[in-house]
């Protein structure tokens, strides 16, 4: 592996980006405000006469800016998905869906599709880059299916959180690069100059695997702080204190330490799987990839019986949150759409409240416009989501409209003083608080 220390200034490169999704968009905007041209393209005919016009569809803190940007300097354009589009870049990034199938495997035929699609059009010496997590050893098949010679294959994995993703792009911590031929990987690396970072240069699998390690790492530290608030409960210690504990260790580090309901979202419950999976076809054994998803599972049962013990036989819970994280709209795998799914099922309704998130109509789930009118009647409020302007929310008039006066604050975002001022019981994951409750039955 090797490391190309920090980038000097950009020479412009004609860039084609395929699939204008949440990492599609996020590169190409990026790529253009770092001086490249950039060309991205969608099968989605309103979403590419949207982003014409500068209207992106998604929440992500600062992209409109980007596109906007691009579309003024005419560094940024977006066209209908076909092959001629192509034609004129030097670089083409892959990004598009690859969807999980069942068995935790993924389904490629979107990037066979474009990879066939695009093949009799692309110059020569054009590189293809598979950008969006894809399988170990897809930079091989890409190649197959593109059936060149001389158009080279190298893998650039994205590490962008949805929410942050402009900042990660831009401020990453590496960016790496997975080629065969160092020329190639020397002509990654200076697409990304302006960049101040460190380029990791490695093989295409590696690169590859450096993906899916890095996630199920990232989700794995999760499992294990929420196995340990889990311990917390029961003997009376406070994660918070243990994870700053914890994490000021340099070989730990704080990052991810923080419990919630468990890591949702479309990437570390795919990637988790994918690499269970990858494990499981090559008959290796992985049991902390394998224990940190069951464990995942058990944080969300863990935050369902903790609800369903303080608000008792309950008609109706509020809850504050159904994104996955802040900062994104996007419900894939989100623990809170899981939990209430969990409460309907035991004839619960819920009530929920969430300033961006776009989910589907659900029986037995009220979407309501305000964080006080969700609570309006209900036994108990669960906060799923640490959307920041939850800590704002007028607590009194919270507690005026609730029939109960518990609240499950699954992000630790209520502030404890003024709820307690507004006559409100909070209880936090992993502290002491949540082991008085302890002894209560749980209701089945
Ligand atoms: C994740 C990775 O962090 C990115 O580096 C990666 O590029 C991306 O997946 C991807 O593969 O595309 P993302 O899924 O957007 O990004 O969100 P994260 O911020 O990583 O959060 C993932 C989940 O973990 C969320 O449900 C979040 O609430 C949870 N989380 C995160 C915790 O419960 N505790 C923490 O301390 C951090």
């Amino acid at each position: 592996m090797d490391h190309i220390g920090e980038l000097g200034p950009v020479d412009p490169v004609q860039v084609g980006v395929i699939g204008t999704g949440y990492v599609g968009l996020t590169v190409g905007a990026c790529l253009a405000h770092l001086g490249h041209r950039v060309t991205c393209t969608d099968v989605d005919v309103e979403k590419v006469a949207a982003l014409r016009q500068g209207r992106i569809p998604i929440v992500e803190d600062g992209l409109d800016t980007l596109v906007a940007e691009g579309l003024e300097q005419g560094t940024l354009s977006f066209e209908l998905v076909h092959p001629e589009a192509l034609g004129r870049c030097d670089v083409v990034f892959l990004c598009l869906p690859t969807p999980v199938r069942d068995n935790g495997d993924l389904d490629l035929s979107y990037v066979e599709q474009a990879v066939r699609h695009a093949s009799g059009h692309l110059r020569p010496d054009c590189i293809v880059v598979t950008k969006s997590t894809v399988p170990v050893g897809t930079a091989a098949r890409v190649r197959r299916w593109l059936g060149r010679a001389d158009v080279h294959v190298a893998s650039n994995p994205e590490f962008l959180r949805e929410g942050c993703a402009v900042r990660d792009f831009l401020e990453p911590a590496r960016v790496v690069i997975g080629a065969t031929d160092e020329r190639v990987a020397a002509r990654l690396a200076a697409l990304h100059a302006g960049l101040h970072t460190d380029v990791v240069v490695t093989d295409p699998a590696s690169a590859e695997m450096i993906k899916y390690a890095a996630n199920a790492f990232l989700a794995t530290k999760i499992s294990f702080i929420n196995e340990i608030g889990r311990l917390c409960e029961a003997v009376g210690a406070d994660v918070t204190e243990v994870a700053a504990g914890i994490g000021s260790d340099p070989r730990i580090g704080p990052e991810f330490l923080r419990t919630g309901p468990g890591w949702g979202g479309s990437c570390f419950p795919k990637d988790s799987r994918g690499l269970a999976y990858l494990a499981a076809v090559n008959d290796v054994s992985a049991p902390v990839v394998e224990a940190s998803i069951r464990s995942n599972d058990d944080q969300l049962d863990h935050v369902y019986r903790t609800v369903r013990r303080l608000v008792g036989p309950a008609d109706a819970v509020a809850m504050w949150g159904a994104a996955f994280k802040a900062g994104t709209d996007d419900c894939r795998e989100s623990p809170a759409l899981a939990l209430a799914d969990r409460l309907v099922a035991a004839g619960i309704e819920v009530r929920i409240h969430d300033p961006a998130a776009r989910f589907a109509g659900r029986p037995g789930v009220i979407r309501v416009a305000s964080a006080v009118e969700a609570c309006d009647g209900v036994a108990g409020l669960v906060v799923m989501t640490e959307w920041p302007e939850y800590r704002d929310v007028d607590l009194q008039a919270v507690r005026s409209v609730m029939a109960g006066d518990v609240v499950c604050d699954a992000r630790d975002v209520v502030d404890g003083e003024r709820a307690v001022a507004a006559g409100l019981t909070v209880v936090r994951l992993g502290r002491p608080n949540a082991a008085e409750h302890a002894g209560a039955p749980v209701l089945a």
